[in-house]
């Protein structure tokens, strides 16, 4: 037998709590529906692109005689999609044991590593003893994921294929907001061919950016967001303690800053940094730094030359200036490519970029610390362009604050200590144990997909909903996928996509935030929410995101 970890083998026997809903026989639960959906927006576009599929109207699940249902054996199939995210092994335990309820002879195919898995026909079957060594556990490992879309003809048509040859009827797809794009884009083309797989999406991201009416959360942000909250409260500790340090932490994120403001609420640091408000006040560089800088002086005009600034990893990208920078650097590189390279020394090559670029430009890159201005330069992606995720911007806020205060004490503006560390937690929050909450909500999504499929449906997410209630009072059903989109440019086309939630700044969650920050960077009103835990008080180990508490409040 391999060896487990005492907790490990302790979780494998956590049993997920359901929403009462589900506990029937499903022969017993009947698809209560709404009135006919639009999309968010761009409806006579979707309405061509999605012929089939558009416009269906919501479901929920209620207590009823259902003779409708589904009990012919059928097999389904389920992807993981894009990056981990605590509670994936969950949904697919829910799928499995959903399925077993329903008929003994249902089968569940799992397809390896991500979309890429069922272009090229690589699976295997999900057997009860396989599923027994994954439940409530962290990681993607059962199957794997990947970020392959699926995006051409021929990969739209190999798909086809490898679902019918191996006599698939339905297909789970366990996503962010660009794969559950693709699963739409997937019902609606085997409905069109009149090939007979559903195809079913899960919210996926520890990001939180998959969330609308019908999707309070995706899953995974709630173990991401405590496992980050531990350390970022550690951290806070040891400020606390030794009071010499200033800590830059960059948050994990690719864009929206959910997992910012949720870490801020458990932690309440002297700074978080908010890329949508940065984006919305249309804040240069400089005027960030400057922002961090006046708290630096504040805190150190009484005595204290420590602190904790929270940095979202997508904060680059919303800085105006910096997106253009970005944008004309990945134009230059990609026209002067052969020049560029054939230039020996990176001052070279620097100097070279400074020429071409629209002189304002220039001058704000030449602002930049010279080992972010290398990293824009040199590190590219296999498209050449510049690798955003990857710029160290906690260190590039560290230098540019500590260039900042050294003028400023040379005037003798300034007469504290600035003494910085970097960190970037990102990879650590991905797999970790998930949550009891990940752990009961990635299960019943699975599990509700199936009814979902049972029911014939195709084109949905499942959805279940009133979270910050017990599990057992959540709410089941499904949601037309067409409802969440939009049409956007992406790579100078116009593509229907799920639009993305950033952080909205009208809304509760950051209402509550700017009401306590300035108290906050002041103050040491630092919390400290320790690890996640399972055993004990439910106020503890079921409880979930402040962000949701907030959403979900009245006022
Ligand atoms: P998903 O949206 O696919 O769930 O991934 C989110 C994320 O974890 C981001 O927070 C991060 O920027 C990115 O993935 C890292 O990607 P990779 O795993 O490819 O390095």
């Amino acid at each position: 037998m391999e060896k487990l970890s005492a907790l490990q083998k302790e979780r494998l026997k956590y049993k997920p709590k359901l929403p009462l809903i589900l506990t029937n026989r499903f022969s017993s639960i009947k698809p209560k529906f709404g009135a006919a959906t639009e999309s968010i927006a761009d409806s006579d576009k979707l309405k061509k692109i999605f012929k089939n599929i558009y416009g269906k109207p919501v479901v929920a699940f209620a207590k009823g005689k259902n003779p409708k249902l589904n009990s012919k054996p059928i097999k389904a199939g389920v992807v993981l999609s894009g990056g981990q995210a605590a509670g994936g092994h969950n949904v697919i335990a829910g799928i499995f044991d959903a399925l077993k309820k329903a008929n003994p002879k249902n089968k569940l195919i799992g397809f390896l590593g991500g979309p890429s898995g069922i272009i090229d026909g690589k699976m295997k079957e999900i057997t009860a003893d396989l599923m027994d060594k994954f439940r409530n556990t962290g990681g993607f490992d059962l199957i794997q994921s990947g970020r392959t879309k699926i995006e051409t003809p021929e990969q739209f048509e190999k798909s086809k294929h490898a679902l019918l040859d191996n006599k698939i009827d339905a297909l789970v797809v366990v996503g962010g907001d660009d794969s559950n794009t693709n699963a739409a884009l997937l019902a609606e083309y085997f409905a069109e061919e009149n090939a007979p797989v559903q195809v079913i999406g899960v919210p996926k991201t520890i990001d939180g950016d998959l969330k609308n009416d019908m999707i309070e959360t995706s899953f995974g942000f709630d173990t991401a967001t405590k496992i980050y909250a531990e350390l970022v409260g550690n951290i806070c500790r040891d400020v606390n303690s030794a009071q010499k340090y200033w800590h830059f932490i960059r948050l994990m994120g690719r864009s929206a800053s959910h997992i910012t403001l949720e870490v801020a609420f458990q932690c309440q640091p002297n700074i978080a940094l908010i890329g949508e408000e940065v984006l919305a006040k249309k804040m240069t560089l400089s005027q960030v730094v400057d922002s961090i800088v006046e708290i630096v002086l504040e805190r150190a005009d009484k005595g204290k030359n420590f602190g904790v600034a929270l940095v979202p990893e997508g904060l680059i990208e919303f800085i105006p200036e910096i997106k253009e920078l970005i944008k004309n650097l990945n134009e230059v590189l990609a026209t002067h490519e052969e020049k560029i390279k054939a230039f020996e020394m990176v001052r070279e090559k620097k100097n070279y970029v400074y020429n071409v670029l629209e002189p304002r430009l220039a001058e704000l890159m030449k602002s930049i610390p010279e080992n972010i201005e290398s990293q824009l330069i040199l590190d590219r992606d296999p498209h050449g362009n510049v690798m955003v995720s990857q710029i160290e911007t906690e260190k590039l806020l560290v230098e540019m604050v500590e260039k900042k205060l050294r003028d400023m004490k040379k005037e003798g503006a300034f007469k504290g200590k600035f003494s910085a560390i970097t960190h970037f937690f990102g990879y650590e929050g991905r797999c970790g144990f998930p949550t009891n909450f990940d752990t009961n909500y990635c299960y019943a999504l699975g599990y509700n997909a199936v009814l979902l499929i049972l029911n014939g449906f195709t084109g949905y997410m499942s959805s279940v909903r009133n979270l910050i209630k017990k599990p057992s009072q959540w709410t089941a059903g499904g949601a037309p996928l067409t409802m969440m989109m939009n049409m956007e440019r992406r790579k100078g086309e116009d593509k229907p996509v799920i639009q993305k939630a950033l952080v909205d700044l009208s809304g509760k969650p950051f209402r509550v935030f700017t009401q306590n920050r300035a108290k906050w960077a002041k103050d040491d009103d630092y919390l400290f929410p320790g690890p996640i835990q399972y055993f004990g008080p439910e106020e503890i180990v079921d409880s979930t995101t402040c962000t949701l508490m907030y959403e979900k409040s009245k006022k």
